[in-house]
């Protein structure tokens, strides 16, 4: 199975006085969806922003809304963050005992969804699930703020989960968060990353739309020597 790679601009790293202009920004850049980091200090030690916001989003972009909740207990929130326009919802598996039923509560609220992997959490933990799943999400910094450095033991799980989707014949995409830039796409989309979020490589330069497209155009490149 060949996904295309698509780059997911985290807006965590944007200018929140000026969200709208970031987000035209990365448009014109080609951005396939927006990254949107949803945190509540007690499942990572940081707060960030919530449903209105969300809201807000959706009426201001037609991009895809990929929610990463890194919450503890989703399940309570998945209802409200689809009701307010999130189309893909990424959950951890860290964060609920019942991973099974919120990856279906997702679906049932008509979004796309996600399970998400720490650094310190095998893909074996997602055994169970991976035939519920349209997305597998792997932390390549440990979450809760942008900007981190990123781990390399991530580029092990990718291949490992390219390798199990094309054994049992399972579709999901695969997705890569955390310290993702210039420096290490190609590797990451030889390695099987389909998805790749980044915040600071792209918002904390001087101009996103560029960021987004030379991303994409690496990506691209890798992609077409690996097929
Ligand atoms: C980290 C978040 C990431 C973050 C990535 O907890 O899940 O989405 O915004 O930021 P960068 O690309 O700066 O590492
Ligand atoms: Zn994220």
């Amino acid at each position: 199975m060949t996904y295309p790679v698509e780059i997911a601009p985290s807006i965590l790293a944007a200018d929140f006085s000026c969200l709208g202009d970031g987000i035209r920004a990365v448009e014109r850049g080609g951005a396939a969806m927006l990254h949107v980091d949803v945190m509540d200090g007690h499942f990572v030690p940081n707060i960030s922003i919530g449903v209105p916001v969300v809201i807000s989003l959706r009426k201001a972009t037609r991009l895809p809304l990929d929610v990463h909740l890194m919450i503890q207990n989703p399940e309570l929130f998945i209802q409200a963050f689809a009701e307010a326009g999130a189309d893909m919802i990424s959950i951890h598996e860290e964060a609920t005992p019942h991973l099974d039923r919120a990856l279906s509560m997702i679906r049932e609220h008509g979004c796309q969804p996600g399970a998400v992997i720490n650094p310190a959490t095998p893909v074996s933990a997602l055994s169970e699930i991976f035939g519920k799943v349209d997305h597998i999400l792997v932390m390549s910094v440990n979450p809760g703020f942008g900007g981190q450095k990123f781990i390399p033991g991530a580029l092990g799980k990718i291949r490992e989960l390219k390798r199990i989707r094309e054994s049992y014949n399972h579709s999901f995409r695969i997705e890569v968060d955390g310290g993702v830039g210039p420096e290490n796409v190609a590797e990451l989309v030889r390695a099987g990353a389909e998805i790749l979020v980044a915040g600071t490589s792209i918002f904390h330069t001087p101009d996103a739309a560029e960021a987004v497209r030379s991303m994409k155009q690496t990506a691209d490149g890798a992609l077409a020597q690996k097929v």
